[in-house]
């Protein structure tokens, strides 16, 4: 747990550029208060300790604004950043390296005991406001568009924005988490899918243009042909 920890607390260094010192980001970092209660929160739930779990927990968010359930399970070098109105809810699995803005929400949408609240995979960067709703799973390294609402699972490596979330670029490779870039933006050239699918569409149209342009210069001049022998 220590070692965890400790890591929480660098990661913060690697993610935001505007953390000066080790005193200053243990004062100001409520994104990483929540973290640190969560991680004693989450062994005294697992050691049956639920209540007392729950009732620090509640503190914690009374604090910071950010609500984590003791039961969710999150990775290694967690960040929250700035914090305020983030709600972790009690099934949700979170990978390594995640990075979460003020405002998320990883929610359910039915009260059915058993997993209703989303997974998120190793590296994904979900941006101010977003919501991601369901038991769906985010896949690595992908990014949420501050504000988006996420209802289906999100493929590996992708960007996803807007209500629904609808898919803007296949990433080609991973970034490692040396290269985050903070805010989630992506340093490579963007595809949106809808944008290619269409530049098909109209290169197909091309093609056949031509073919019927070709087509018709053939029957006509087979047709002089035919009436000047
Ligand atoms: C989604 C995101 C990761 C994409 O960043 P990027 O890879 O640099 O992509 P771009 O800025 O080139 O945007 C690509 C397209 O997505 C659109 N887009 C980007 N972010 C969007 C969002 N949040 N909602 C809706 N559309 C968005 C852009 O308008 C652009 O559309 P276009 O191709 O039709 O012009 C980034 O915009 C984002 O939202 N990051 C989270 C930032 C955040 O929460 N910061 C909080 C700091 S306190």
């Amino acid at each position: 747990m220590f070692q965890r920890i400790k890591q929480d607390i660098e990661v913060i260094f690697q993610r935001d550029p505007a953390a000066n010192g080790v005193l200053e980001v243990l004062l100001c970092y409520p994104g990483l208060h929540a973290i640190l209660g969560y991680r004693l929160f989450h062994w005294l739930w697992r050691k049956n300790f639920r209540l007392l779990a729950r009732f620090l927990s509640n503190l914690t968010r009374f604090l910071t604004g950010i609500e984590i359930h003791p039961a969710a399970q999150i990775g290694a070098r967690f960040f929250i950043d700035h914090g305020m109105g983030v709600v972790i809810g009690e099934t949700t699995q979170i990978g390594d390296n995640v990075t979460l803005y003020h405002g998320v929400t990883l929610g359910g949408t039915s009260w059915k005991a058993g997993k209703r609240h989303p997974t998120l995979e190793n590296g994904v960067v979900v941006g101010a406001g977003a919501k991601i709703l369901g038991p769906i799973t985010i896949g690595a390294n992908a990014r949420v568009g501050s504000n988006a609402v996420v209802v289906s699972d999100v493929p590996a490596n992708t960007t996803v924005v807007g209500v629904p979330g609808r898919l803007v670029m296949p990433k080609s490779k991973p970034e490692p988490d040396t290269a985050f870039s903070s805010y989630g933006q992506n340093s490579g050239t963007m595809v949106d899918p809808v944008a290619k699918a269409v530049t098909c569409l109209l290169e197909q149209m091309r093609h056949m243009d031509e073919r019927v342009k070709k087509l018709e210069h053939e029957e006509t001049t087979s047709d002089h042909t035919r009436r000047h022998p």
